[in-house]
């Protein structure tokens, strides 16, 4: 075994897990990365059970790869792990029958020696365990950006949203001590990390199992007094968003004016269905609080469409909300049956063609919001941090503004776009799109 590949589906714990396997795949096996999965010699997919679709892209996946395994590349060890890996665990094999390595969500940290004993016994091996009763904070990493990284705060979720699996693939809410989380944030900053988000299905009610209330206000207060000049953070639960959070949002320099805060649907009777515990009217009274404290604030949500029982009316409600809550980003998606959840039982399936046009009126309604709102950028100057060059154009950077927007700017000459990244510049914004800012250098 030389080489490895890790590839990811999912969310940004997903990301952040993929990149400790990474790490410990490169210490603990000496492994280097390899260009593609077809040439490595251990491909490891991390997967998300989330909706539907995700599974779909991990089969067409392992199923390309197992050409090259009866072909040019027999003995790659194929490891399977992550959301998919903690449901199926042995089951998975029936599907994926060439797979080498399951692994699950609590057990990252065994990969290296599931692989090792996979490679040495030519047997497939499975490991899943149920629950973890330490946090897991001390692997190493392969951070994707030298600049930035993902800081694990919670694990887990006891909310039980009807329609989502996560409770059941990463089990319970954990915290992450306090103490731990700003030492490792320290070492970010002296290892030259500008930008750090907070991790957690539900940030908010971070700390209420080790000391008996939230302390997430806290944790935003004393990483952001660590120095690093961005903190960012997903994902906040409406119910938990609490005004020291809001204050501390507002006042505290570095935290970014940039929130995440899934609505899901903007019909009670919805709302109530899903077990999401807040209403409307609550949902929008927060929205207000929200713009009041920080005028700039840049709001982003996930909605569900075709939520067994939706109805017309229900989802004019859900366009009404996104119509008054003056958005900057939404993620739309199709409900997606997850069998083991209670909605997956649930009468009242919205037709596909039905749900499919409800997406689209959706998708127009959210892009004119947040149209409108990147208009108003048009003329003002914001501070990028330099992320790359334009797939298009190699001789103009992109880079995100605080509220998290894509900007592209032309490279002033003498400039290299490698030296740049990681950087943070001034640009004034010249145009306007809905999924991008265009602007010069400043001065
Ligand atoms: N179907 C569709 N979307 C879902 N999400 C979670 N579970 C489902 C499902 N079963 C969406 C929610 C969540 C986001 C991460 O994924 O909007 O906030
Ligand atoms: Fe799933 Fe709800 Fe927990 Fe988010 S808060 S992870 S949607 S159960």
């Amino acid at each position: 075994m030389k080489t490895y590949f890790v590839r990811t589906f999912g969310c940004q714990m997903n990301k952040h897990d993929s990149e400790r396997i990474a790490g410990m795949l490169e210490s603990e096996l000496g492994l280097v990365e390899a260009k593609t999965p077809e040439v490595a010699d251990v491909v490891v997919y991390n997967t998300c059970a989330v909706r539907e679709g995700a599974e779909e892209r991990l089969r067409g996946h392992v199923s390309s790869l197992k050409a090259a395994k009866t072909g040019d590349n027999p003995n790659v060890i194929i490891a399977v792990g992550g959301c998919i890996g903690q449901r199926d665990g042995e089951a998975l094999l029936s599907y994926l029958p060439h797979v080498d390595v399951v692994f699950g969500t609590h057990n990252v940290g065994r990969l290296p020696a599931l692989i090792a004993s996979a490679h040495e016994t030519k047997r497939t091996t499975v490991e899943v365990i149920d629950s973890a009763t330490d946090f897991a904070s001390d692997l190493p990493s392969i951070r994707e950006h030298a600049w930035h990284a993902w800081l694990p705060i919670t694990v887990g979720c006891n909310n039980f949203c009807t329609y989502c699996i996560v409770p059941y693939v990463r089990g319970r809410e954990r915290s992450r001590q306090l103490e731990d989380i700003v030492t490792e944030a320290e070492k970010l900053v002296a290892d030259g990390v500008v930008e750090v988000t907070l991790l957690g299905q539900n940030v908010n009610s971070y700390g209420r199992d080790l000391y008996g209330e939230p302390k997430f206000a806290e944790v935003l207060r004393r990483v952001a007094a660590t120095g690093i000049r961005r903190v960012r953070f997903v994902t906040s639960h409406p119910k938990d968003l609490s005004d020291e959070t809001i204050e501390v949002m507002a006042n505290t320099p570095g935290v970014c004016h940039y929130l995440h805060l899934p609505v899901q649907s903007g019909s009670n009777r919805i709302l109530e269905s899903m077990n999401r515990r807040y209403t409307r009217e609550s949902y929008l009274a927060l929205v207000d609080r929200l713009y009041a404290a920080i005028p700039d604030l840049a709001l982003s949500t996930d909605i569900i469409v075709g939520f067994p029982g939706e109805t017309e009316e229900d989802f004019e409600q859900t366009l009404d909300v996104v119509r008054k809550s003056n958005l900057d980003q939404a993620f739309t998606f199709l409900y997606s049956p997850r069998e083991g959840t209670p909605a997956a039982t649930f009468e009242g399936a919205v037709p596909r063609d039905v749900m499919q046009q409800r997406f689209d009126r959706l998708i127009t309604v959210v892009q004119a919001s947040v149209y409108a709102n990147n208009q108003r950028l048009v003329g003002s100057v914001q501070e990028l941090l330099v992320t790359g060059t334009s797939r298009r154009d190699p001789n103009v950077i992109t880079g995100r503004t605080d509220s998290n927007k894509v900007v592209h700017a032309p490279l002033p000459a003498g400039e290299s776009a490698g030296s740049l990244a990681g950087r943070f510049v001034s640009v004034v914004i010249d145009e306007a799109q809905t999924w991008f800012l265009s602007g010069h250098f400043e001065g």
